[in-house]
Order: structure tokens, then C-alpha cells, then sequence
């Protein structure tokens, strides 16, 4: 284990980002030097987003920070944290409903592995309803989510969701004053 740097993992589907995700990676960066994203390569279940476009939505919402690394990973999370000498693994807690999965899966990782401790950062109270199957459901049906995602993963959204599109540009048009979404 690296002992002069607090390294933590955060892994996850990430399929996409969300806001969500993106206030508790900053907030991670005030517990430890060195957060790395680990984006799970998971061969059974096929995501909306390709492995390698859900990383680059992730590098484009954080271009200038070099203590967030972003990487795929297959296999036992716990194994990834090992090779990347990670003290920490992050998970976000939104409500109870999340509890039991979370539990759960604490307590096999801490079973594989003793050299890990899993950390829970409570969500934002702002994401507390920010999920990426949500996410994703609202913008097939051309749902406003364009203040739940970051702007990167909104414009992919967009390429992906017609109807969506056509929500944004909507909104732009008729009220460019009001208006958050800067495209
Ligand atoms: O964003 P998700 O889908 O809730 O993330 C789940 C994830 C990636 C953390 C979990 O599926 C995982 O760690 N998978 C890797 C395989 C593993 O280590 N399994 C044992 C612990 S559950």
C-alpha cells in the first residue's frame, strides 16, 4: 500500500455520470489526495454508454484535475484496489433503499479483502433523486435533466435521446435568458 499518498477508489457503472456522482468525487478529493474512478467493465450487462465513451464523459467533466484518475477495471473490485494501492473504496448513500445492497456488498469486499475499508459519503441532499437509470429513462422521453448531468454527459445524452435534443433546444430558444444550459 502507498503510504505517502490517501488513494481512494470510487467504482461504479457510470452509465452516465451524474451530478450525483460528480459531488461526491469532489467531495472524496477532501478526504483523500488521489480519487480514481473505476468504471466496472461488466461483460453481462450491456450499458447505454460504451465503456470507453462513459470514461471520456468522466475526463471531460474533470479536464484540469490530476488527482482524479479514470479507469476501467474487470474482476474483484478489491483486487483493482490493491494494484492501485487505494486505502479507501467510496460509496454514495442516497436513502435506506441503498442500505442493504451497500451492506452487502461492504462486508463481501471486507471479507476478500482486510486491507480496504469501505467509506459512505451521504449523497447531496440535491441528488438524492439523481440516478443514471432515471436519468436515462426521463431523457428517452425528452424529460428536462439537463441540471442532474454534467454538460459533457448532457451533450452525449442529446446525441443519443432525440427527444431530448429537441427539449434543450427548445429551452434555449425560448428562454436564453433563464437558461442554465451553456452548450
Ligand atoms: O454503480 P454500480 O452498478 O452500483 O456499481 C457496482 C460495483 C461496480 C461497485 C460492483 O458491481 C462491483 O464492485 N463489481 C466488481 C465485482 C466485485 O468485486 N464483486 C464483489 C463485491 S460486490
Amino acid at each position: 500500500m502507498n503510504h505517502d499518498k490517501r488513494i481512494a477508489i470510487y467504482p461504479g457503472s457510470f452509465d452516465p455520470l451524474t451530478n450525483g456522482h460528480v459531488d461526491l468525487i469532489e467531495r472524496s478529493l477532501k478526504l483523500f489526495d488521489e480519487v480514481v474512478v473505476a468504471v466496472l467493465h461488466n461483460y453481462k450487462k450491456e450499458g447505454v454508454f460504451t465503456v470507453e465513451e462513459r470514461i471520456s464523459m468522466i475526463r471531460e467533466t474533470f479536464p484540469d484535475t490530476p488527482q482524479i484518475q479514470v479507469e476501467s477495471f474487470d474482476g474483484l473490485l478489491v483486487d483493482f484496489a490493491r494494484i492501485k494501492g487505494a486505502a479507501a473504496i467510496i460509496r454514495g448513500m442516497r436513502a435506506a433503499s441503498d442500505f442493504e445492497n451497500e451492506f452487502q456488498m461492504a462486508l463481501l469486499n471486507r471479507k476478500l479483502s482486510k486491507e480496504v475499508q469501505s467509506v459512505f459519503l451521504i449523497t447531496g441532499q440535491r441528488w438524492i433523486f439523481t440516478s443514471s437509470s432515471s436519468i436515462k429513462e426521463a431523457a428517452l422521453f425528452g424529460g428536462d435533466i439537463s441540471d442532474m448531468v454534467p454538460i459533457p454527459v448532457l451533450k452525449k445524452l442529446m446525441g443519443q435521446y432525440p427527444k431530448l435534443h429537441k427539449t434543450i433546444e427548445a429551452k434555449k430558444i425560448n428562454s436564453s435568458k433563464i437558461c442554465p444550459v451553456d452548450l
